[in-house]
């Protein structure tokens, strides 16, 4: 009896408790869902799977859904967790590998009710970037992540804003000024005198990030004024920016990881750091809009002013384009996140490489000794073949956007991807993302071959992916400085920026 009732009580409060679970995480879906609404609200339509709208698209589009949608852990965050942890660990890349491996090459997920498609198929690629460009766009949690940071610049923004930017900067980059070698070799020559002579061990990648095209070169670039970061490593505004950039920029690849749920980051240090950086570049914006009003005014000569724009300093030039202080602020930091982190990778991982492997170093060194010590131009540089495939196959194993993502703006299909084998089109509801692997698709064996995996510069020889190669991105959002330095190939770009 006594037993009974204790079973009793313990059967009723086990239902209490599965009843409380229950209800929690009905609770908690109805909130992921309402926070998702809104999000999609300012996107001008709420989200409706079964809306006859949509179906009546699947239909006359053949779309087909893919073969596996992935909802893992409670309310679908179990994506989220891994990626999180992924990003500790430094095994960003290898995350996106093993799932890319396990559920093939085109797939959907479901992350707390953030809708998505994967893929690493090149043709659905090449639709969101450029055959269906104006269905797609970098989205609101992007943008509103990148906000903090960037304001309204060429990083965080779509339609005519983004338009507005790409049309200001892009004379900015004419091939002359970005081709000016002047400008690394001091910096190179910078970062050589801090490599110890005596043997030991150097952390390159540091003082990549710090030197060529980054920190240093980047900001004499922009603003006319080198942070010198490589001379005076340890102390002043300078080396403030430096680091608060650092953590800005960290708080908002987080922020974006998060989407709908940015809200929760949390890092006291994130919103002084952004004030930091932007309070910096402040002081350079009032300089290139005081240099303006000073070369309209007549303060300045015009013979000046022309020896300055020999020169070339981008704040200067942009300030032709627009004196309102934001949209320069906004600008800057955008192209300084844009260039910055991108060339310090490339060139860390292309020395670590070298490091690892005499047989290409030998062969590289034997290339660059026909310049019989000479510094090349830029013509000479695009010769140097060898190096291009270096820094080709650099590019395809460790390309230094592994992951990007694009929103739709409207109902939309991909190409592929739908059906048990992936061979139908397949639908993308307006307000979901596509996030494609880079980094997987330049892996893969049916594209590159059985040696995929291996470092291997000579396959570059016949070598013609198209957009099964993607380091710089394509179509109209390609990486502006490629689209300068390599007429859109992006081969001889890399070997510009690098300066090597
Ligand atoms: C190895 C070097 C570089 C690589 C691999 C690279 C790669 C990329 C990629 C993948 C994108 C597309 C990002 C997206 O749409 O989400 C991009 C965009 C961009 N890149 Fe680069 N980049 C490099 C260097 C630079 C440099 C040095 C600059 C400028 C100083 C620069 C300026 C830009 C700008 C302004 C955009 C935005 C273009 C737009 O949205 O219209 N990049 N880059």
């Amino acid at each position: 009896m006594g037993m009974t009732s204790l079973s009793q009580a313990g059967l009723s409060n086990l239902w209490v408790i599965l009843a409380a679970v229950t209800a929690i995480c009905l609770v908690s879906q109805r909130v992921v869902r309402y926070i998702q609404s809104m999000e999609r609200f300012s996107l001008g339509r709420m989200k409706c799977t079964d809306n006859l709208i949509e179906r009546r698209y699947v239909r006359e589009n053949g779309c087909v859904p893919p073969s596996t949608t992935l909802r893992q852990g409670f309310l679908g965050l179990g994506m989220l967790r891994d990626i999180q942890k992924a990003n500790r660990e430094h095994r960003v890349r290898a995350q996106f590998g093993e799932w890319f491996a396990k559920y093939g090459h085109t797939w959907g997920a479901d992350t707390g009710g953030r809708l998505f498609i994967m893929t690493v198929e090149p043709k659905n690629i090449q639709s969101i970037l450029a055959l269906k460009f104006k269905d797609f766009e970098l989205g609101t949690y992007r943008n509103k992540s990148f906000y903090p940071l960037l304001g309204y610049g060429i990083f965080s923004t779509d339609g005519s804003k983004w338009e507005h930017s790409r049309a200001m900067l892009r004379p900015n980059f004419a091939r002359n000024q970005i081709a000016d070698i002047e400008i690394y070799e001091r910096h190179v020559a910078a970062l050589i005198k801090q490599i110890p002579r005596d043997g030991s061990t150097v952390d390159l990648q540091e003082l990549f990030f710090r030197m060529s095209k980054t920190i240093d070169s980047a900001t004499e670039f922009l603003f006319g004024e080198s942070v010198n970061s490589l001379e005076n490593p340890t102390s002043g505004p300078e080396q403030s920016f430096s680091s608060n950039f650092n953590i800005a920029q960290d708080g908002l690849s987080h922020r974006f990881r998060l989407g709908p749920f940015r809200f929760l980051y949390r890092n006291k240090q994130f919103a002084p750091a952004v004030q930091n950086c932007r309070d910096y570049v402040d002081r350079f914006v009032q300089k290139a809009i005081q240099y303006r009003a000073d070369v309209d005014s007549g303060k300045i000569s015009p013979e000046e002013a022309k020896l300055n724009d020999l020169q070339y300093i981008f704040s200067y030039e942009l300030s032709k384009h627009t004196i309102n202080k934001t949209e320069l602020t906004d600008q800057l930091l955008s192209i300084l996140l844009a260039g910055r982190d991108t060339t310090a990778s490339l060139l860390a991982i292309t020395f670590w490489v070298l490091a690892r492997r005499p047989d290409v170093w030998t062969t590289l060194r034997k290339e660059i000794l026909t310049l019989d010590g000479r510094k090349p131009d830029f013509q000479e540089l695009k010769n140097l073949t060898y190096l291009s495939w270096v820094l080709n196959e650099v590019l395809r194993l460790y390309p230094v956007v592994p992951v990007n993502s694009r929103m739709a703006n409207k109902d939309t299909h991909l190409p592929v991807g739908g059906g048990p084998d992936g061979k139908d089109p397949i639908f993308v509801p307006k307000g979901n993302e596509v996030f494609y692997s880079v980094s997987t698709m330049h892996r893969r064996k049916d594209i590159y071959g059985d040696d995929a995996e291996e470092f291997r510069p000579e396959r570059w020889e016949k070598l013609r992916p198209g957009w099964a190669y993607l380091p710089f991105n394509g179509g109209p959002r390609i990486c502006i400085w490629a689209a300068v330095c390599a007429d859109g190939s992006g081969v001889y770009g890399c070997a510009c920026i690098t300066g090597v």
